[in-house]
Parts: structure tokens; C-alpha cells; sequence
């Protein structure tokens, strides 16, 4: 047994949750997001397990996220929608990956290195990549002109998820990006804009296709409604070995400035994982793991590579050895990444998304 944490990733949990969001969605297509190394999945693990659940297409950030797919033996469509400055393009021709162009230069650069095939990405209120309504005419009249050359097969936007009322806008305004596009004779089969949160909340967001990141992965992009209320599984497992059990004395500290210190005679188990695994120092003293059956709260500072738990003055029977599950599915007794999340004031996007790619990562 090695000192080392481990991300266990559930395949048949991902199979699971697709099948689920498909159902959700039908007729429209269902797009698998795997950025962000498959939301701490793993990029290609995470990947394959899609690819194997029938989703239709894959999308990534950028080219070389999607190339990096493709190398792993990746055969589904891949969408990348966010591109370097002077980008060629070469990759996407190389690569077999299409890519979502926001601006007149990224369609000529890719009409110039052989891009078979685009979406267009506009931006209908997100104010992040896309092109702004004033710039849709000219570049659509270009996409017009190109049409021999470079087809385009999509047109994708991004939503806000900040009311109905800011969301009907944005879907209002994609309406009229499509009109003008089918005005200039291209009606692009896939139509997308929703992800998560909107594919799941409004019917009329889906139109032929939905971008699902965080929901394939089981966990929920609602605060009201959990994984379970969604008929999701959480896919990811975070278990580290207890690697020390010590007793200290009441008022003796722990960890880095001793911002807890024993309130009673207890005893501490050592699990070796920290911040730079992903975990965020922000939990010191915050969350809790479960170990020997039962949760333990995260005591002192959470330190680069290693932290402290309480287990009682009995410890409980926990020995070296044992495993401790940072978070996993709750519905197996496992704290859950949302926990974590409301534990440290943040989201669970980003509590599986920081963990770090160097964590071994075992697919079941
Ligand atoms: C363009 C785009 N589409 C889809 C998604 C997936 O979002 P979610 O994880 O909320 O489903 C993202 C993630 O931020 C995104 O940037």
C-alpha cells in the first residue's frame, strides 16, 4: 500500500447519469463536457466512459485539450470552443476537432488551414468568448460566402443562469442568431446553448443539442435540488489511507499555527493529502471525512501534503491503514462534494475541478 490519496471514477455512475440526462432531454443530442481534465475525472477516463455511454459529441476549452483526446484514442466528435490568439487551426485539421469560432479572424484562419467544418459561437448576454450581435451580420455574411469551404454545422451560445428573466433574453437572442443564419441560406442542424442548469429547467433551451458538464458527473447545479433528487450518481470517490494515529493532550495543537487545539484529551488520525492535491486549505477546520463509520471533522490547517481529522478521545478503533473517504455518493454513507463545497463557501464544480491531475485516478 502506498502513502497516496485515490480518485476511484465509477464508469458505470457516468454510463448511469447520461442515460438519465438523455431520457431528459430527447429528442435533442447530448454533448459530454470533459474540460478541466474531465472535471477532475480525468480527461480521457472520463472520456472514454462517455464515449462508451453514446453521448454524441465531446467538448473541451481549447485545441489542445481536444488533440490530447484524440491521441488517448478518442473517436467521437469533439467540440473546442476557446481559442489562443493567431490561432491556425492546424490542430483541428490534424486532429479531426471541430472548433466553435467566436470572430470573422478565427473563421478566415480556419478557411485557410482547411477546417472542414465550424460552429459559431455567439454571445447572446455571457460577455466571455462569442461574437456580440453588432458583429453577427459580417460574420455571418463571411460564413455565407465561405460555405463551400467551411460548412458550418452548428451555433452554439452560452447562458448566464442568472434568472429566467436574463435567461429568456439570452434564448431570445439566440433565436434571432439562427433566424439571421437561416437567412443567409445555413440552418445548422445542431443548435446549442444550454448546459447543466438550463437544459434541466427550460424545455425550450434544448433545442438539438445540450452541452452537459457538471450533471454528467452526478453532482447537481442546483442549490435546492441534490444528485439524488435529480435520479444522478456522483461517479467520484476521494479515499486517502490513514497514514498516522497519535494522541495528544488537551490544549496541545495541531498543524500549522495551531489554529485548533485539543479541546479534551483526543486522538488525531494523519491523512496525507493537502492543498496541493486540490484539497483547499479554505476546509481547514471546515469539513469533515469520514473514517472508522463515522464523520470526523478536519482539525488545524489543512497543510501542502498532509491533514488532521479528530477522532475522539478512543479513536474509535481507527487504525493505520484504514481508509478515509474525503467525499464520494452520498447515498453509500460518503460525505459529498457538496458538503464540501457549503463547508468552504464555494461550489461543487470547483471542489472536484482543483483536484490535482497528478492524483492517481482508478477507473471501475
Ligand atoms: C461553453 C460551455 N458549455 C457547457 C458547459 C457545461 O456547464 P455545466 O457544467 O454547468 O453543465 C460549460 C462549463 O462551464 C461551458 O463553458
Amino acid at each position: 500500500m502506498t502513502a497516496e490519496a485515490l480518485l476511484t471514477i465509477d464508469t458505470a455512475a457516468l454510463r448511469h447519469n447520461i442515460g438519465v440526462l438523455r431520457k431528459a432531454v430527447e429528442p435533442a443530442g447530448v454533448l459530454a463536457v470533459v474540460k478541466a481534465n474531465g472535471y477532475g475525472h480525468g480527461a480521457a477516463g472520463g472520456a472514454r466512459a462517455f464515449e462508451d455511454a453514446g453521448v454524441d459529441w465531446l467538448g473541451v476549452v481549447d485545441l489542445g485539450e481536444a488533440a490530447a483526446l484524440r491521441e488517448s484514442g478518442i473517436s467521437v466528435p469533439i467540440l473546442a470552443w476557446l481559442h489562443a490568439p493567431g490561432e491556425t487551426f492546424e490542430l483541428a485539421v490534424r486532429h479531426d476537432i471541430t472548433p466553435a469560432i467566436s470572430d470573422l479572424a478565427q473563421l478566415e484562419a480556419c478557411a485557410a488551414a482547411g477546417v472542414p467544418v465550424v460552429h459559431l459561437c455567439v454571445d447572446t448576454g455571457l460577455s466571455r468568448n462569442g461574437a456580440v450581435e453588432s458583429e453577427w451580420e459580417a460574420l455571418f455574411d463571411r460564413a455565407a460566402a465561405l460555405a463551400d469551404r467551411v460548412r458550418v454545422e452548428g451555433i452554439m451560445s452560452h447562458l448566464s443562469n442568472t434568472s429566467p428573466h436574463e435567461d429568456g433574453l439570452q434564448m431570445a437572442a439566440f433565436v434571432r442568431a439562427v433566424g439571421m443564419l437561416i437567412e443567409r441560406g445555413i440552418t445548422p442542424p445542431l443548435q446549442h446553448l444550454a448546459a447543466s442548469a438550463a437544459a434541466l429547467t427550460y424545455g425550450a433551451s434544448r433545442i438539438t443539442m445540450v452541452r452537459f458538464g457538471l450533471a454528467g458527473y452526478g453532482l447537481s447545479p442546483f442549490d435546492d435540488r441534490s444528485s439524488a433528487d435529480l435520479g444522478l450518481r456522483p461517479a467520484l470517490t476521494l479515499t486517502v489511507p490513514v497514514v498516522g494515529v497519535k494522541s495528544v493532550k488537551a490544549g496541545e495543537g495541531t498543524s500549522y499555527g495551531y489554529t485548533w487545539r485539543a479541546p479534551h484529551d483526543t486522538t488525531l488520525a494523519l491523512l496525507p493529502i493537502g492543498y496541493a492535491d486540490g484539497v483547499e486549505r479554505f476546509a481547514s477546520n471546515r469539513a469533515s471525512v469520514l473514517v472508522g463509520g463515522r464523520l470526523r471533522p478536519v482539525v488545524g490547517r489543512i497543510a501542502m501534503n498532509a491533514l488532521t481529522v479528530d477522532l475522539g478521545a478512543d479513536a474509535d478503533g481507527v487504525a493505520i491503514g484504514d481508509e478515509a473517504v474525503l467525499f464520494g455518493d452520498p447515498a453509500a454513507g460518503h460525505p459529498s462534494v457538496d458538503d464540501w463545497a457549503r463547508a468552504t463557501g464555494t461550489i461543487n464544480y470547483e471542489v472536484v475541478a482543483r483536484l490535482s491531475p497528478r492524483l492517481p485516478r482508478r477507473y471501475v
